[in-house]
């Protein structure tokens, strides 16, 4: 009765994972921020609802929150965009379903990091496409060289994720160079997905926008602002693309929520210093964490953003036996072919869980 196309589709393998688990588990397999949303983007949406702007707002999102996004863009990421070549989506998420289904015919190749966040292949699959995975290079990040050994007449699309979940790695700026050179020279259209970049320890957060118009930009409030329940993500890119995007938008959601969008607005225009206190408490939880790794002899690249670690644990059944003794983590494999032999680690935890959590992995690994 059901179609293959989501038929195929498996629940991530996340979500399996913490249905395994008991109710006191440490759970290390957390993809949100452990903070709560900032007051003055609490108060920004209970005065949305005050002021009673609680209605459909344009498709593309509220003008002031676009124009603010323009600014910040500048700003921060080093291009220019116009607020017609910005929307406001629900989630990032939305976004990524958005650019794979205006850009996908059925049979497209797009080219994934493997081991890459769970989305990327099953939308790309849902939209008609082929998921192909690119493998990292030795320090974790996707290698320029690597990408175009894999493009074939039927690519589209490169996704890119830098920090990476799950690696935490950053790309440098060279290699986004090299990949926004790959993109103009072969006509393919790189989707950025920049969720983590204001959780960077070491390096640079570089977006691809500033060396090429081939490119939409995916990014959102849930992970830097802990606004992971509001649902509010944003897509920049070239007018052309963005038309075709709203088409899609405007008949499976309408608008984003217009008091989230609000609160958003307020998040990116308000002051800033709650994400540098959450980037601070991250550093700090995972330079713990890494200490108590390296101790235990596990090999893991040093991850400079986002927050997980994905250390090498080549013991297949480990995931299942943290979880036996009171450790979610994530499979490698969850993220891909190439995530075997690994575990990813989130560390988006209290520093006394991630003490109490190396205590047992010593336990149980070593
Ligand atoms: C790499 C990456 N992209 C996108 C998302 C989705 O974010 P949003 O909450 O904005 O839909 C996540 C969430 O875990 C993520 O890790």
């Amino acid at each position: 009765m059901f179609c293959e196309r989501v038929k195929n589709i498996d629940i991530s393998g996340i979500r399996k994972m913490f249905e395994g688990a008991g109710p006191n588990a440490i759970n290390l397999g957390l993809g949100q921020p452990d903070f709560d949303t900032p007051e003055h983007i609490k108060k920004a949406a209970i005065d949305a609802i005050n002021n009673g702007f609680t209605a459909y707002t344009v498709n593309l999102g509220i003008p002031e929150l676009r124009e603010a996004l323009c600014r910040k863009f500048e700003r921060e990421n080093h291009f220019t965009v116009m607020p017609d070549e910005v929307m406001i989506t629900s989630g990032a998420s939305e976004a990524l379903h958005l650019a794979l289904v205006a850009l996908i015919d059925r049979g497209d190749d797009v080219l994934i990091p493997d081991p890459g966040f769970v989305s990327y292949s099953a939308l790309t699959r849902m939209a008609g496409g082929r998921a192909v995975g690119v493998p990292l290079g030795e320090g974790l990040t996707v290698r320029p060289e690597e990408v175009n050994e894999s493009i074939t007449p039927r690519t589209k699309v490169l996704i890119i994720n830098s920090p990476s979940n799950p690696t935490g790695t950053v790309q440098r700026e060279h290699e986004i160079k090299a990949l926004a050179e790959i993109a103009e020279d072969n006509g393919i259209t790189i989707i950025s997905d920049e969720v983590y970049e204001h959780f960077i320890y070491e390096g640079e957060h570089i977006s691809p926008a500033q060396f090429t118009d081939n490119v939409i930009t995916i990014n959102g409030v849930s992970k830097t602002y802990a606004m992971t329940g509001w649902r509010i993500g944003y897509a920049a890119a070239r007018k052309e693309y963005i038309e075709q995007m709203l088409k899609v938008h405007q008949y499976i959601q309408a608008c984003a929520n217009s008091i989230a969008q609000k609160a958003a607005q307020a998040a990116i225009e308000g002051p800033q210093d709650c994400v540098s206190e959450m980037r601070a408490s991250f550093r700090a939880r995972r330079d713990v964490l890494l200490e108590g790794l390296c101790a235990m002899g596990i090999k893991c690249i040093r991850p400079e953003g986002a927050f997980y670690a994905f250390p090498e644990i080549e013991d297949e059944d480990a995931p299942q036996r943290l979880i036996e003794n009171g450790i979610i983590v994530v499979p490698g494999t969850a993220f891909g072919e190439n995530g075997k032999g690994h575990i990813r680690i989130s560390y988006s935890t209290s520093i006394e869980n991630i003490r109490r959590a190396l205590g047992i992995m010593e336990k149980v690994l070593c």
